[in-house]
């Protein structure tokens, strides 16, 4: 029967007529309809309501997240990059013949691996038992970040990125005629659900075409922005999620540096607004983000960028999270650190108020559509090891469709809060971190300088004259030794 193929939604319409046994006149009419109906990217039939995704997994550490993952029951998985840790690195060194860090350092601290060595690591991560049973479950696809690219914090400079994308759609299950082996970078874009109820998913490639970070060059490079501009203008579809392994709203380096930066499209500041051009001109509805790359979750809205909310929900990582990063005493300190680093885009959803609305260990997003509810909603939600949200939105489908808003109608709607960038803060708020930071450590110099100079002082007045006296004699005799010596050894 060929019409149950439609019933059966992993299945991409790339129908081979000899499945077909006895096809009736009408089911072939139907399911040539709907062929023309899905354009060249393909489109499965199936109502899509349940998208996972995730980023940043050590293949190497035990990955339990993936039994919430799969208890989720996703029909989609998306991977937003370091899905495996591919690239290899010194260790952590201050001082010695290889010093990775600090003013004095000579090595650098990361440095590709072999393609047989990423292969292995793919392996790995693909022959993981909980990665195993989501794949049986549900389609996955993905797009990378750096270090599934080969090498930390890399762009379009790293030789090794043609060998690196091969080794990523293999680990993907990409097929060997797909077009997307023959390009340049992996992105990519799907069309899932039936007319009424369709999702797309446009996966960026942030890596292949990167310009270096302090240029404000461009991240896509101009034949990725072609193609994204084609996909954005062209056909509707209710919702459409993009999907970029670095951030897309949230600006943090403008609040944590200059103790540290980050990767994120704000480092690019023409390239993202360029991003925001895009969506707004096309006047298409529907469009979110999602991120991973920074070690913990976080949802961000900017109000400004189109007509309607713009989100960027964060997970990351699957394994990697920066209070697994510090011993367990140390994440108390890594949680009030979030909770002091300002942020004008981040959402403080009821559920995480009372806490930073960070989330540091290890979560995955998850995506809700309902399509039945009247009106239909959305709920994004960042979730962790034991499924449960840290935190989320929950909207209406019909939010984020172009309207024209007054900004009395912004103020009474909190947008405000949303509008204004990070680097626009005032400074003494903006740079809090900084001084709180710089200010600590010279509070601990001068307590300690003190602290000698008090010590030296009371021991100066208790030391009896004569001990003092003695110590002297002592030292000029020894000395004047030492000349002697020195003099004779010449
Ligand atoms: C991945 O996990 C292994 C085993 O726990 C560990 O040795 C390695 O340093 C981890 N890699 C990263 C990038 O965290
Ligand atoms: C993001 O922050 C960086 C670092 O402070 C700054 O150079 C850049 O201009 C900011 N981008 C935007 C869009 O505000
Ligand atoms: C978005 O487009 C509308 C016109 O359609 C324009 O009035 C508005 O200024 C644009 N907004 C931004 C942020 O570019």
């Amino acid at each position: 029967m060929p019409c149950s193929l439609f019933s059966d939604g992993t299945q991409t319409l790339l129908v081979s007529p000899t499945r077909m046994a006895v096809p009736s006149v009408w089911c072939l009419l139907v399911l040539q309809l709907v062929v023309m109906a899905a354009g060249p990217c393909g489109a499965s039939v199936r109502v899509i309501s349940r998208i996972a995704f995730g980023s940043c997994a050590n293949q190497s550490a035990p990955q339990p997240i993936w039994n919430a993952i799969t208890d989720f029951d996703p029909q989609l998985f998306i991977w937003l990059g370091d899905n495996i840790y591919g690239d290899n690195k010194h260790p952590f060194k201050l001082f010695g013949k290889e010093r990775t860090i600090g003013p004095w350092k000579n090595v650098e601290r990361f440095f590709p691996a072999t393609e047989q060595e990423m292969r292995q690591r793919y392996e790995m991560a693909k022959n993981n038992q909980g990665y195993s049973k989501l794949r049986q479950r549900a389609q996955v696809i993905g797009t990378w970040d750096d270090h599934d690219y080969g090498l930390n914090d890399a762009g379009k400079e790293f030789s090794g990125k043609d060998t690196s994308q091969r080794l990523l759609l293999d680990f993907l299950d990409e097929a060997q005629e797909s077009p997307r082996r023959k390009q340049a970078g992996v992105y990519a874009s799907y069309l899932f659900g039936p007319t009424g109820k369709q999702v797309k998913v446009i996966l960026l490639d942030t890596r292949y075409h990167r310009d270096p970070v302090f240029s404000d060059g461009t991240i896509l490079g101009e034949a990725q922005w072609k193609w994204l501009e084609a996909e954005i203008k062209g056909p509707e579809s209710e919702v459409t999620i993009i999907a970029s392994s670095i951030q897309v709203i949230s600006n943090l380096s403008a609040t944590t540096g200059p103790m540290f930066y980050m990767e994120s499209w704000g480092r690019f500041p023409k390239e993202r607004q360029r991003l925001y051009k895009l969506i707004n001109d096309s006047k298409r509805h529907g469009v979110f983000f999602i991120s991973g790359d920074i070690h913990f979750g976080e949802i961000s809205r900017y109000d400004c960028g189109c007509q309607y909310p713009l989100y960027d929900i964060t997970a990351s990582g699957l394994t990697q999270a920066v209070e697994k990063a510090v011993p367990p005493p140390l994440a108390f300190v890594v949680r009030v650190v979030a909770w002091l680093t300002p942020s004008t885009m981040r959402v403080f959803a009821p559920i995480c108020r009372y806490r930073s609305c960070t989330y540091g260990q290890p979560n995955f997003g998850a995506i809700e559509i309902d399509w039945d509810a009247v009106p239909q909603r959305i709920k994004v939600e960042v979730r962790d090891e034991n499924g449960d949200p840290v935190t989320g939105v929950d909207f209406l489908l019909s939010e984020l469709h172009p309207r024209s808003m007054n900004m009395a109608d912004r103020e009474k709607g909190g947008y405000q809060q949303h509008c204004s960038l990070e680097i626009d803060l005032p400074w003494i708020l903006r740079y809090r971190l900084a001084f709180l930071f710089f200010g600590t450590i010279s509070v601990f110099v001068a307590a300690s300088a003190l602290l000698a100079y008090i010590i030296i002082s009371i021991s100066m007045k208790f030391i009896p004259k004569n001990i003092l006296c003695i110590l002297h004699a002592d030292w000029t005799i020894l000395s004047s030794q030492y000349t002697v010596l020195y003099l004779q050894h010449k």
